[in-house]
C-alpha cells in the first residue's frame, strides 16, 4: 500500500512570508500546493463581481458553494480591496464549511500523485489538517509585514502608501485573530518562526530543518 501524503500546513497573518515559503517548500519536496487564501479571494471577487456585500452571509455562502477551481487562477484576486473582502467573507461559518471538503480532499490526494501537500492559509494546522504531521506558523511584526505588502504591491505597478497598507493589514489581522470561527491562531504543536529579522532563505532553512526533524521516521 502506498503511504499517506505527508501534508504540512504553513499558517501566519497577511504579509508573513507563508507563501513564499509554502510554495518554496513544496517545489523542494516535490508537494503538490495549494494557497487557501485565493479560495476566500475568489469568493470575495464573485460576490463583488456580482454586486453583492461580502458581508451577506446569504451571498458569501452562494459564491462559496458555486466556486469553481479555475477561478482560482482569475484576475484581480491579489487586490487589496480583494484582500479584505476576503477576510469578511471568510468570518462566515457557512463560507468556511462550504471550503472544508476541497481543502481536505487536496491534502488527502495531493494532484498528480504528488507523495504530499502544502497548504498556506490561517486555520490549516488548526481546523483543516488538524492531524498534519508538520506544521508550521510564520509570524513578523506588522510593521515588517506592512513593509513587504508595499513591496510587493509597488512590484506589481500598484502606488501604495505605507500608512495606509499597514492600518488595513492590521484592521483585516484583527478580523481574522477575533473571528468566532477558525481565528488565526497557531496550533499547539506548530513551530513558529518570527521572520521579522530574517531573510526568506534562513526561514527556508529552518522550515526544512523542522520538516526532516518531524518526518525522520518515515526515511
Ligand atoms: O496574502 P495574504 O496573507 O495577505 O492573504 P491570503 O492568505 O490570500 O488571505 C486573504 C484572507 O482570506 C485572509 O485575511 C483571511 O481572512 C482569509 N483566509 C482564511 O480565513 N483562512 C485561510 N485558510 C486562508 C485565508
Amino acid at each position: 500500500m502506498p503511504d499517506t501524503p505527508i501534508v504540512v500546513t504553513v499558517d501566519g497573518p497577511a504579509a508573513s512570508g507563508k507563501g513564499t515559503i509554502a510554495r518554496r517548500l513544496a517545489e523542494h519536496l516535490g508537494f503538490a500546493y495549494l494557497d487557501t487564501g485565493l479560495l476566500y479571494r475568489a469568493v470575495a471577487r464573485r460576490v463583488i463581481d456580482g454586486n453583492g456585500d461580502p458581508a451577506d452571509s446569504d451571498s458569501a455562502v452562494r459564491a462559496a458553494r458555486a466556486l469553481e477551481a479555475a477561478e482560482l487562477a482569475g484576475e484581480g484576486l491579489r487586490d487589496e480591496t480583494v484582500a479584505d473582502a476576503a477576510s469578511v467573507v471568510a468570518a462566515d461559518a457557512g463560507v468556511r464549511a462550504a471550503l472544508l471538503d476541497f481543502q481536505r480532499a487536496f491534502a488527502a490526494a495531493p494532484p498528480n500523485a504528488a507523495p504530499g501537500a502544502v497548504l498556506d492559509g490561517r486555520d490549516i494546522g488548526t481546523a483543516v489538517c488538524p492531524d498534519a504531521e508538520v506544521k508550521l506558523f510564520l509570524d513578523a511584526s506588522p510593521e515588517v509585514r506592512a513593509r513587504r505588502r508595499v513591496r510587493e504591491l509597488r512590484e506589481r505597478g500598484s502606488n501604495a502608501i505605507y500608512a495606509a497598507v499597514l492600518r488595513d493589514m492590521e484592521t483585516r489581522d484583527a478580523r481574522d485573530r477575533d473571528r468566532a470561527v477558525a481565528p488565526l491562531a497557531p496550533a499547539e504543536d506548530a513551530f513558529v518562526i518570527d521572520t521579522s529579522t530574517m531573510n526568506a532563505d534562513e526561514v527556508f532553512r529552518e522550515a526544512l530543518a523542522h520538516f526532516d526533524a518531524q518526518t525522520t521516521s518515515r526515511k
